[in-house]
């Protein structure tokens, strides 16, 4: 029984790349949905039903847990899933919470009623689903009061990523910060909500200045799950393979995924 980590696509990759280096005894399956990439510009419907035949897909795989390595699956599918009910002895965990919990400096779980926090200003850089979805807001709401957040929705950066076009890439990430900042000229904290992000981050923090504080999700992701597992050791098992699963044409995501880790990914078909 290993933990499974799902994406849309290759995104997700920062995320794993996180966990297997914070936990390198644990066996990681990842799914990259890939044929179906990319979720940010599907409607909340579509992205329920793609997220949820790829957790499914990742429990046959013996992924007890699966950890949704996508904003817009967190933000789009997961409540759905879990009001709709899951299987017992299965989990399913999303990647807002760990972020939200480190912006207004709580512990791991400390569900105690909102409270004021330092930081008021905060931007929201996001897939347009994620965008449409407010569960960034809604979860920050239940944790923290008088934040104000504006949210950008950053439609082409994940295609330019994916097609690895980083010219490309880097033009939008600055023309979405400079949309978003004609709307909070001086936010203190800026959120990248979309696991592809991280690959532009200097990009990201270059057009926002040095002075705001960009928190990125993997390695916190990493920490909270870290923290999980230590309350839950029974979510992981001995002896699973490691494996890269894709719905896509396993070598040109191979070849893709190589190219966006900096080190050689072989996939195979999901
Ligand atoms: N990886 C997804 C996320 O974190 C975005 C990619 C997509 O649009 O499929 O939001």
């Amino acid at each position: 029984m290993a933990v499974g980590i799902f994406d849309s696509g290759l995104g997700g990759l920062t995320v794993l790349d996180a966990v297997s280096k914070r936990l390198p005894d644990v066996p990681f399956v990842y799914l990259g949905d890939s044929a179906n990439a990319p979720y940010g510009v599907r409607d909340a419907d579509d992205v329920y039903n793609l997220t949820k035949a790829s957790v499914e897909r990742l429990w046959e795989a013996g992924c007890d847990l699966v950890i949704l390595a996508c904003n817009t699956a967190s933000a789009a599918a997961l409540r759905r899933m879990q009001e709709q009910g899951i299987p017992p002895g299965k989990r399913v965990l999303g990647v807002f919470v760990p972020l939200i919990e480190a912006l207004t400096e709580r512990e791991w779980g400390d569900n105690s009623p909102p409270r004021e926090v330092d930081v008021k200003h905060v931007a929201l850089f996001a897939t347009p689903a994620t965008v449409a979805s407010r569960a960034f807001q809604r979860e920050l709401a239940f944790r923290a009061i008088g934040v104000d957040v504006e949210a950008q929705a950053c439609g082409g950066v994940v295609d330019a990523i994916e097609d690895g076009d980083e010219i490309l890439a880097e033009a939008m990430v600055r023309s979405h910060v400079e949309a978003l900042m004609r709307k909070m000229p001086k936010p203190e904290a800026a959120i990248l909500g979309c696991t592809h992000y991280p690959l532009m981050e200097k990009h990201f923090q270059a057009a926002l200045g040095a002075d705001v504080k960009v928190y990125s999700q993997a390695d916190l992701v990493a920490q909270s799950l870290a923290n999980y597992l230590e309350r839950h050791p029974n979510m992981i098992g001995e002896g699973a393979d490691r494996l890269f699963l894709t719905t896509g044409d396993p070598a040109a995501v191979s070849n893709r995924a190589t190219q966006f880790l900096r080190r050689k990914i072989a996939f195979e078909a999901a």
